[in-house]
């Protein structure tokens, strides 16, 4: 095994690694803490908890980010260059990488608004883009770049095997 290979077992490792806390730290805030939290009677306790343990995640996901494009930036590369890299793998890779960069978006909506940054406007408006930068549309969104990735590993083999 050549250097090659082994930077992108270290980037492919770091990029599965990443996908685990920001979807699973996700899952576990949004559907099991976020619901406890909302059901607490102390609403004081609640509101510090819930500020506490963002803004702790909220770390974990930016560090995420960052080996997010790293890695995707090494496996881009290797996979673009490569016969296994179709018109149809382009596009497909291409729609993921804009779903990752909604998601990216959404996360740094959530920060601005911890530090007091981005204020909650009434509105219709404001309603629709609350529910596009939710975090259930969040989690949404990743299982749909998880899917993303299984088609473009299928594309990728296909290709290389010339079916
Ligand atoms: C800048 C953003 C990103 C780029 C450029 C990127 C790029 C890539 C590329 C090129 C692959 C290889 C696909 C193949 O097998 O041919 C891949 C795999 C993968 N990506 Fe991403 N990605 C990004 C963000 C994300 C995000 C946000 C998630 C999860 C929510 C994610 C989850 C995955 C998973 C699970 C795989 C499969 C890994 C494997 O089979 O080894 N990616 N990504």
């Amino acid at each position: 095994m050549g250097p090659g290979e082994l930077l992108l077992i270290v980037m492919r490792w770091a990029h599965g690694l990443a996908t685990i806390v920001w979807l699973g730290g996700g899952a576990y805030a949004t559907l099991i803490q976020g619901r406890q939290l909302r059901e607490l009677d102390d609403r004081a306790v609640a509101a510090r908890v819930g500020a506490a343990t963002g803004a702790e995640f909220g770390r974990w996901v930016d560090a995420a980010m960052i080996v997010f494009i790293v890695s995707g930036v090494v496996l881009t590369f290797d996979r673009l260059s490569s016969r296994g890299a179709t018109v149809q793998y382009g596009v497909v890779l291409a729609l993921k990488v804009a779903l990752a960069l909604w998601m990216f978006g959404i996360v740094q909506g959530f920060g601005a608004r911890r530090r007091g940054r981005l204020r909650v406007t009434p509105g219709r408006v404001a309603a629709v883009r609350g529910a596009l930068g939710s975090p259930r549309t969040l989690l949404w969104l990743g299982a749909i770049v998880v899917l993303l990735a299984a088609v473009l590993k299928t594309l990728y083999e296909n290709a290389l095997r010339g079916t």
